[in-house]
């Protein structure tokens, strides 16, 4: 008999952050400029311990979707799209309009989300202006923008 896994997706608990800067190096995502973003910031734990993540840095009506990772033994088994569900559920309740990302692995991915390319001039300056938009990502990074218009839309 499997044993039982008790699963959670909540913000991260400082004593977390560890254990979510771990996560997001084995998946070889940036770590800068999360540290001033961790309240917007859910961890999956299951267990008790931190296996997905994924961040919002809000700018006004905006927000920067980032550090979207599951850990490596869990992944295919919707993980990713849970926590991609839940950061969308934490930006309506604060009133964000309009999500951006920058990917360079899962531009692929995304679109299952309602994710559209987006140029990167086309991007709100308050996100352009972000670590991740200016430093920690790589010119080659896809910029991607979904409306988040309606409550119940996904
Ligand atoms: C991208 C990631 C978060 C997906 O997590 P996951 O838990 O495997 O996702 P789910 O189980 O919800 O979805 C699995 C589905 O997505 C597809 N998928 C997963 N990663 C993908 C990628 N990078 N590109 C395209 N499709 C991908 C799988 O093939 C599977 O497809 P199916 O539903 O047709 O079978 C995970 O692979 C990961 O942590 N990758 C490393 C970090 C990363 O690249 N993050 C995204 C950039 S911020």
């Amino acid at each position: 008999m499997q044993p039982e896994i008790t699963l959670s997706i909540e913000v991260v608990a400082p004593s977390d952050v560890p254990a979510l800067y771990n996560l997001l190096r084995a998946s070889n995502l940036p770590i800068d400029g999360l540290s001033t973003h961790l309240t917007d910031t859910l961890v999956a734990k299951a267990n008790g311990l931190v296996v997905g993540s994924a961040a919002l840095e809000r700018y006004g009506h905006s927000a920067l979707l980032r550090s979207v990772a599951v850990a490596e033994p869990l992944r295919g088994t919707g993980l990713g799209r849970q926590l991609v569900e839940s950061a969308f559920d934490l930006a309506r309740r604060q009133r964000v309009q309009r999500l951006y990302l920058l990917t360079e692995t899962a531009a692929e991915w995304f679109p299952r989300f309602g994710f559209v390319p987006a140029e990167r001039s086309a991007v709100d300056p308050a996100v352009q202006a972000s670590i991740e938009f200016t430093s920690a990502c790589p010119d080659s990074a896809q910029a991607m923008k979904k409306d988040l218009m309606n409550l119940g839309e996904s």
